[in-house]
């Protein structure tokens, strides 16, 4: 009984985790449009980005310019960088 027991709060623990990996990873780094919407809109509209036509190194280069505008330009992590470009290249 305490053997099945053991087995039974490891299980769940381990599917919680599995849980929370998966709804984290949703909500912080998925979201490619809702990046752009929240952080690329702030000097321009989003119309200018959705016109330009990049290709993916395109989109780096251009990212990489945008970030680097002084203290408006946006600051993203490696994952939010990863999902934007990714959207990015779908416009
Ligand atoms: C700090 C203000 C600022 C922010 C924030 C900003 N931009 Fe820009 N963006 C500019 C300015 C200024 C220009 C025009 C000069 C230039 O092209 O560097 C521009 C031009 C552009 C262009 C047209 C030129 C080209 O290379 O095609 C695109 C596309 C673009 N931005 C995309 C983005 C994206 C994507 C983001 C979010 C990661 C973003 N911008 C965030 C200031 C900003």
């Amino acid at each position: 009984m305490k053997k099945f027991l053991l087995t039974a709060v490891c299980l769940s623990m381990l599917g919680g985790l599995f849980m929370f990996g998966f709804t984290a990873q949703n909500l912080e780094a998925g979201d490619g449009k809702a990046i752009l919407e929240t952080r690329c809109t702030v000097c321009h509209g989003a119309g200018r980005i959705e016109r330009a036509g990049h290709d993916l190194d395109g989109w780096k280069s251009t990212v990489n310019r945008m970030m680097n505008k002084g203290q408006f330009g946006p600051k993203l992590s490696d994952a939010e960088l990863q999902a934007l470009l990714d959207h990015l290249v779908t416009l």
